[in-house]
């Protein structure tokens, strides 16, 4: 395991190669296998792969721009009638995402659209929601493209792992 841990990378180009439906099958049972606050499953997975849509979701804010050239775009969202911990289960949700992209030789990347930056479309959560006729009571926590990836990322290293950052029995 802690080998596709390393090489998960935040992988932002893509093969315009298509995903095989198994292997997005795949992907989305890992999402849905994730650990959710009172085992309430609050999320939901929107699959776009038409290339309008893609290209407008690419607006949403400045760092979602490379997301316009993976042959699809998971969009996690929640349903906001399911709990109140929907941005802990949908984060966990996107890491598994992230892992099982790994697994079947794919690259995905975690785009927020819940901050609006310079020269985002006003609220990115909001015009990603028109863009993809999503209801008042399900929100959208983030957008994560996936394709076979075009460049090499080097895996993570020992050096990140900081014994600085452990601390026992008390801060
Ligand atoms: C909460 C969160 C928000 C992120 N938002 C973006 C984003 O909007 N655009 C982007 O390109 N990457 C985004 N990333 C990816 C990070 O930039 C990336 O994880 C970080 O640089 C570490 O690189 P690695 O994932 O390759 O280890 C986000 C990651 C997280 C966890």
């Amino acid at each position: 395991m802690l080998e596709i841990i390393r090489k998960r990378r935040s992988i932002r180009s893509y093969f315009e190669k298509e995903i095989e439906e198994d292997k997005i099958t795949e992907i989305l049972k890992a999402a849905m296998f994730s650990p959710t606050a009172r085992a309430l499953r609050p999320w939901e997975f929107i699959i776009v792969k038409d290339s309008a849509n893609k290209k407008r979701l690419s607006q949403a804010t400045p760092y979602a721009s490379f997301a316009k050239n993976a042959p699809i775009i998971i969009i996690i969202a929640y349903d906001t009638d399911k709990g109140n911990r929907f941005k802990e289960d949908c984060s966990i949700a996107a890491g598994h995402v992230y892992l099982e992209a790994v697994n079947q030789d794919l690259g995905t990347c975690y785009i927020q659209i819940s901050d609006g930056a310079e020269g985002s479309k006003g609220d990115p959560e909001a015009y990603v929601k028109e863009i993809l006729d999503i209801p008042d009571h399900i929100r959208v926590h983030c957008l994560m493209p996936l394709g076979y990836p075009s460049k090499h990322h080097e895996p993570h290293k020992d050096t990140e792992f900081q014994e600085s950052k452990i601390h026992y029995e008390k801060y």
